[in-house]
């Protein structure tokens, strides 16, 4: 990644909120050198990219595989002054943004599996992982973004569930410097909606998007497995799950297709 081609992306606003861009060939985790930055007393937004991470962090514990020039390794760091509860729903934005940062260069139906995946035809294309970190004054909220670039063969099958990248779906394949601006030009753009409006300026077109809206589902969470129609989200950016019981507000967890939906889609 160049440090020089990455600003020339850049809008002018991102230009101004963000202080500092770190670009490293190697690190252990962007996440984690953003929450390291903050405990040594950032000023302002600060960007941080990698060509590749040795320790990349997943969301619920797992590993994020970071191989070198394969992927876009991101995290922005924001500092927020509004209460952690209302935070909830910024993960489902950043996902968003991804999607809009490059919807218009794919050809192919990109969905957003809730809270923060981007699928294509349910291979995943990109994965958030948010961590907050609090300093007297303000939240600090670690926008952990990657994004699938450039996988050989051998490295889709070392990972764990299907999955699909960037030169897979774009006709023409750009930098990873695009690629990472217009992500960051977007994700501003809706950082600033989300602190004036909340999540319910976007619930309608995340519903729109959703891969799983109206299909039976199965959430997991920890050793919980609640069966349910999905209802999409609510303007909270909690998930609506149909069960048995009524309606359900699901706040954490992971979606999985249910049986019946699953023979569905290995019919097509
Ligand atoms: C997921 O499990 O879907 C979330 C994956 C998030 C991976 C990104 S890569 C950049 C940033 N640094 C990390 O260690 N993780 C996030």
């Amino acid at each position: 990644m160049e440090k020089r081609q990455l600003t020339e992306f850049l809008a002018p606003a991102p230009l101004k909120a963000i202080s500092e861009i770190h670009v490293f060939s190697q690190i252990d985790s962007t996440n984690a050198q953003a929450a390291r930055l903050v405990e040594n007393g950032l000023q302002g937004a600060q960007l941080i990219v990698a060509d590749c991470q040795s320790a990349g962090r997943g969301r619920r514990g797992r590993s994020w595989f970071s191989p070198s020039a394969s992927g876009l390794y991101l995290s922005l760091v924001y500092p927020f002054s509004i209460t952690t509860d209302a935070l909830q729903g910024l993960s489902l934005v950043t996902a968003l943004s991804i999607r809009s940062a490059i919807q218009n260069l794919a050809n192919d139906n990109l969905q957003l599996k809730w809270p923060n995946d981007l699928l294509v035809g349910n291979k995943k294309l990109s994965g958030v992982l948010l961590e907050l970190c609090n300093d007297d004054k303000r939240t600090w909220v670690i926008f952990g973004i990657g994004v699938n670039y450039k996988l050989s063969e051998e490295q889709k099958l070392a990972i764990d569930r299907p999955v699909i990248d960037i030169q897979g779906i774009l006709t023409e394949t750009p930098s990873i410097e695009w690629l990472a601006g217009n992500i960051v030009n977007c994700l501003l753009e809706n950082i600033d909606i989300f602190t004036n409006s909340g999540f319910a300026t976007f619930r309608t077109i995340w519903n729109r998007y959703d891969r799983y809206y109206g299909k039976d589902i199965v959430v997991q969470n920890g050793t919980s497995a609640r069966p349910g129609r999905s209802l999409g989200v609510d303007e909270s950016g909690s998930l609506l799950l149909l069960t048995s019981e009524g309606v359900q507000k699901i706040s954490g967890g992971e979606i999985f297709p249910s049986l019946r939906e699953k023979s569905e889609v290995s019919k097509q």
